[in-house]
C-alpha cells in the first residue's frame, strides 16, 4: 500500500475528471453562459488576437472566443484552453473538431504550459478560487501574457456574495474565499496595473419549482444571481515602455 497522499493538483485532477465523467462540463455552460457572455463583451476581442482560457473545462467558452478572433484584417487569431483535468480536455477536443484556431492542453495554473509574453487576453471562468497557490498562478499569468495584455477573471465564489458561501462545505476540494478588495490587492501585489472589479448579475430566469442542491432555497439562489459574480480585470504593464510613475524593481 502506498502512503503517498495525492498532491493538491492530483486531487483537483481527480475531482474534475469525476465532474467531467458525470457530464458537469456540459452543464456548466448553462450555468455560466450569461455572466461569461457579459464578460466577453467587455474583453473587446479583435480578429487576430491570441487568447488563453485558463480552467477551460469542456471548452464551450473557448469556442465562443475562437469565433470572435478567427480571421480578419489583423490575421488569424488563436485560442488556447488549458485545464488540469485530462478528461475535460478530452471532451473539449472532441467538441471542437470543426475549429482550426483552438488548441486544448492539459496543464496546471502552477505551470502554464506556454511561452512568455504571448497572450493578448486571458479569460478564466469559475476556476481561480480552486488554484491551490493563487500567487503562483498570478505569476504564471503575468509571465504568459503579452505586454499590455488584459486579464479577466470571473468567479462566483467570493465573500461579497454571501449566498455563494453555502457551497463551500459541499465542495470536495479546498477553495479560497476572498473579498473583491482582497483580490484587487493580490493582483496589484503581482505587478498588474489598471486593476478593477465589477459585479456581474446573472439574468437568466429561475423557473418556479427549480430544484437546487447547491443553495438552501430558491430565494437564496435568486439572491445569489442578483448579487452576481465577481469580475476582476487587470493589465500587464508594458515593461519596455512603462507608464509614468510605474517602478520596475
Ligand atoms: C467549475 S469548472 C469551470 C469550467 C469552465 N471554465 C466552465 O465555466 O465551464 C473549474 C475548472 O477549472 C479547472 N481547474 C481547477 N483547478 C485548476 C488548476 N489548478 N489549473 C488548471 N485548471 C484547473 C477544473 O479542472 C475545471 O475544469
Amino acid at each position: 500500500m502506498s502512503d503517498k497522499s495525492p498532491s493538491p493538483d492530483e486531487r483537483l485532477q481527480r475531482e474534475f475528471n469525476r465532474w467531467a465523467d458525470e457530464g458537469e462540463g456540459e452543464k456548466m455552460e448553462r450555468h455560466h453562459l450569461d455572466i461569461t457572455e457579459k464578460t466577453i463583451r467587455r474583453m473587446d476581442l479583435r480578429p487576430g488576437e491570441r487568447i488563453l482560457d485558463l480552467g477551460c473545462g469542456s471548452g464551450w467558452a473557448t469556442r465562443l472566443l475562437a469565433r470572435m478572433v478567427s480571421e480578419g484584417p489583423q490575421g488569424f487569431g488563436q485560442v488556447v484552453g488549458v485545464d488540469i483535468s485530462d478528461e475535460m480536455i478530452r471532451q473539449a477536443r472532441g467538441a471542437s473538431k470543426d475549429f482550426e484556431n483552438v488548441m486544448f492542453v492539459v496543464g496546471s495554473s502552477a505551470q502554464i504550459p506556454w511561452e512568455e509574453n504571448f497572450f493578448d487576453k486571458v479569460l478564466s471562468v469559475e476556476s481561480f478560487y480552486y488554484y491551490p497557490d493563487q500567487k503562483r498562478a498570478l505569476a504564471e499569468l503575468f509571465r504568459v501574457m503579452a505586454p499590455r495584455g488584459r486579464l479577466f477573471i470571473l468567479i462566483n465564489l467570493y465573500k461579497d456574495n454571501p449566498y455563494s458561501l453555502q457551497w463551500v462545505p459541499k465542495l470536495k476540494v479546498p477553495v479560497h474565499v476572498r473579498s473583491a478588495a482582497e483580490y484587487v490587492e493580490l493582483l496589484k501585489a503581482h505587478a498588474f496595473e489598471n486593476v478593477e472589479y465589477s459585479q456581474i448579475p446573472d439574468d437568466t430566469p429561475t423557473p418556479e419549482g427549480y430544484k437546487t442542491t447547491s443553495f438552501h432555497s430558491l430565494d437564496d439562489l435568486k439572491a445569489f444571481k442578483r448579487i452576481g459574480a465577481l469580475l476582476l480585470m487587470a493589465s500587464k504593464p508594458d515593461l519596455r515602455n512603462p507608464a509614468p510613475g510605474y517602478t520596475i524593481y
